[in-house]
């Protein structure tokens, strides 16, 4: 049995709680399925030593100040945009993420958001609970084929090269992508060719967007991006919503500069019901399911758990996203 405390911010599936029960820590969790306000996690990780969290948590500067005690931060997920990284490392608290858990199911999300739009599948489902299957009509309701079509990829790591390998095995696209750094496995693998940001924006018939939010990607798909987009272009975000510009999607989509777009990511989250994208044609919704199987949920919980268990067992942390944090420690 070791001292150290572990608060768990939701209720997760798997057997995280489990395995650091079993390591010999004392575990406590959040019972409620609601996320915690600031407030209550910040009452519960003044007295704990080690947080597991997620991305409905608010860890910025102020959670960080008032519990700079805590040794390590475990994030489940592979996004950790609600996490003020730096000002973590400044307070030298290191913070796990869990990559790879992922890759498959949110690669899913993506590829099938793309077939329901270039079909307009969510929109023919309403239309027939709404009783306006009259008759077949040859010239209506005609979406657009994939066939050896070009995917551009924005940001492609683990997931965006699943979403690659998926487009080209199923419908020969051909694989462009843009990145920080070039991308030599999908360039060999799948024959991507790195573009710049412009060549990106022009040549995609679906773009696919695969991204960390960061200062550098918060809003990058607005009114500008898509006016040099293809007319014909659908728009894919599984990554995060603030990565796009919700009025200049619209107007986008509304304006016919872009023909269709996927979300599993929106901004704000939630989505209200009023949302006019929800009533578009050419528009595929679904509620930031992407990592949402029970295979990359339980695996992302176990990732979470072994973070915490190595850091304190070998001062390692698997999977970490500051190890700057961890100097000298
Ligand atoms: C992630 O892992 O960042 C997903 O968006 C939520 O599971």
């Amino acid at each position: 049995m070791n001292n150290k405390k572990i608060f768990i911010s939701r209720m997760f599936p798997g057997k995280g709680a489990e395995l650091l029960r079993t390591a010999g820590f004392s575990v406590t969790e959040w019972n409620e399925e609601r996320p915690m306000t600031q407030d209550e996690l910040i009452e519960k990780a003044k007295v704990h030593n080690a947080l597991f969290c997620t991305l409905t948590d608010k860890i910025d500067k102020r959670f960080l100040n008032e519990c700079s005690h805590l040794e390590i931060i475990s994030q489940f997920g592979v996004g950790y945009d609600n996490i003020d990284i730096s000002e973590a490392t400044r307070l030298r608290i290191p913070v796990g993420f869990t990559p790879n858990a992922m890759s498959d199911a949110t690669a899913d999300i993506a590829f099938g958001l793309m077939i329901a739009t270039s079909r307009k599948m969510f929109y023919m489902h309403k239309r027939i609970e709404k009783g306006e299957w009259s008759y077949f009509k040859p010239k209506a309701n005609l979406g657009i084929e994939l066939k050896n079509k070009t995917l551009g990829i924005f940001g492609l790591g683990r997931i965006g090269m699943e979403m690659a390998k998926r487009c080209k095995g199923a419908y020969n696209m051909k694989i462009i992508y843009h990145n920080r750094k070039a991308n030599p496995k999908a360039e060999q693998e799948l024959n991507a060719e790195f573009v710049d940001f412009t060549g990106l924006l022009k040549q995609s018939d679906v773009l696919s967007v695969h991204c960390s939010l960061n200062t550098e990607t918060k809003g990058i798909f607005n009114k500008a991006a898509f006016s040099q987009m293809k007319p014909g272009a659908i728009f894919i975000n599984t990554s995060r919503g603030l990565v796009h510009n919700e009025t200049d999607l619209i107007e986008a989509l509304k304006t016919g500069v872009i023909w269709g777009a996927g979300l599993d990511v929106t901004n704000p989250e939630p989505m209200q019901p009023d949302n006019p994208l929800l009533q578009m044609e050419n528009v595929c919704i679904v509620p930031h399911i992407g990592s949402g199987t029970v295979e990359a949920r339980v695996e992302m919980a176990r990732l979470a758990a072994v973070n915490i268990i190595e850091f304190y067992k070998n001062k390692k942390i698997p999977h970490i996203v500051n190890p700057e944090s961890m100097i000298n420690k």
